[in-house]
């Protein structure tokens, strides 16, 4: 197992046997507008990823269906060959349509294929995490996972994945997909704002299973909220700041993934993240969610 030293805010987690910062970084927004075609500024995404490098990150997400292909060739160009501490977690189960829609591709020869797919656009023989992403653009579905999660774990087995996850899940999906293969991670819509999985957070925490939120800060629509802005002001703290710091605090098992196409933001985002809340900020943010 590889250790790792970080003075990044959180510390380190493992996934499986991968140590990782818990602070990381999401590629999704490295794309054009709306996940669709190049960035604006190739320049600047390239110094965002290199950013991200020096500043200590070791856990990057992305999805070949971001572009598509465009964050995966992007993290290929800025950063490969790769450092030997760089986790990047990749997730399948959904594709691009012409309108910009996320239709899934869920059948085990569109797993097979999109395997492939990030395998080659990464420049890697083996993806360290892939995440199975389940549900659509609404959140989790109901529905089993079985059919495509034994494809994954089939392809785990012949090499090609050294860890399993899952995304956009409900609670049962996340049973029966442990039921199949052993998981690492939960990649589900959670903030200070939107607390649907208090409950598998806590439960994922005691089998050592990471939780990684998506849209920590928001997504699309950025967390709004006159309690968090008014706690923010103060601690002389920005809004986004503060939603970061409270999700490392609010479990350890979470790992953060904000993502952001500016260089500023990203090293606000992690200078930010270290703040200390004390209990009573705490319970005030708690309110938020309730
Ligand atoms: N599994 C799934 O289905 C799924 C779905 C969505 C996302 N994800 C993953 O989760 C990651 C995080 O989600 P996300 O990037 O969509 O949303 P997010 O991290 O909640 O928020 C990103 C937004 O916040 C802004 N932002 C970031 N730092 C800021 C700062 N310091 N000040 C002001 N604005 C700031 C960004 O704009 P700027 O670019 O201007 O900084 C961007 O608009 C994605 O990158 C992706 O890897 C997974």
């Amino acid at each position: 197992m590889s250790t790792l030293s970080t003075s990044l805010p959180g510390g380190t987690w493992t996934l499986g046997d991968l140590t990782v910062t818990r602070f990381g970084y999401g590629t999704m927004q490295l794309a054009g507008p709306g996940v669709m075609g190049p960035p604006a500024d190739h320049d600047s995404a390239l110094a965002v990823l290199r950013e991200v490098i020096d500043l200590g990150i070791t856990h990057i997400d992305t999805a070949d269906a971001y572009g598509p292909r465009v964050t995966n060739q992007l993290i290929r160009e800025a950063l490969h060959p790769y450092p030997e501490s760089l986790h990047i977690v990749t997730k399948v189960g959904a594709i691009r349509d012409e309108q910009g829609g996320w239709p899934p591709a869920r059948k085990p020869e569109d797993l097979r294929r999109a395997v492939h797919e990030n395998l080659e656009a990464l420049g890697l023989e083996v993806l360290d995490l892939v995440n199975l992403r389940l549900g659509d653009a609404r959140g989790p579905r109901p529905g089993s996972l079985a059919e495509p999660f034994e494809a994954l774990a089939e392809l785990q087995q012949q090499g090609l994945i050294r860890h399993l996850g899952v995304s956009n899940a409900t609670p049962e999906q996340v049973a029966e997909a442990q039921a199949i293969a052993p998981i690492v991670c939960v990649q589900n819509m959670y903030n200070l704002a939107y607390r649907q999985d208090d409950a598998l957070i806590d439960e994922l925490a005691e089998e050592g299973i990471a939780y990684v939120p998506f849209f920590p800060l928001g997504g699309f629509s950025p967390l709004q909220s006159s309690a968090l802005s008014a706690i923010a002001a103060r601690l002389d703290a920005t809004p986004m700041s503060v939603a970061l710091a409270w999700l490392l605090q609010r479990s350890p098992n979470i790992l953060l993934i904000p993502g952001t196409s500016s260089v500023a933001h990203l090293r606000e985002n992690v200078a930010g993240a270290g703040l200390s809340l004390s209990d009573e900020e705490l319970t005030e943010l708690d309110k938020i969610g309730h």
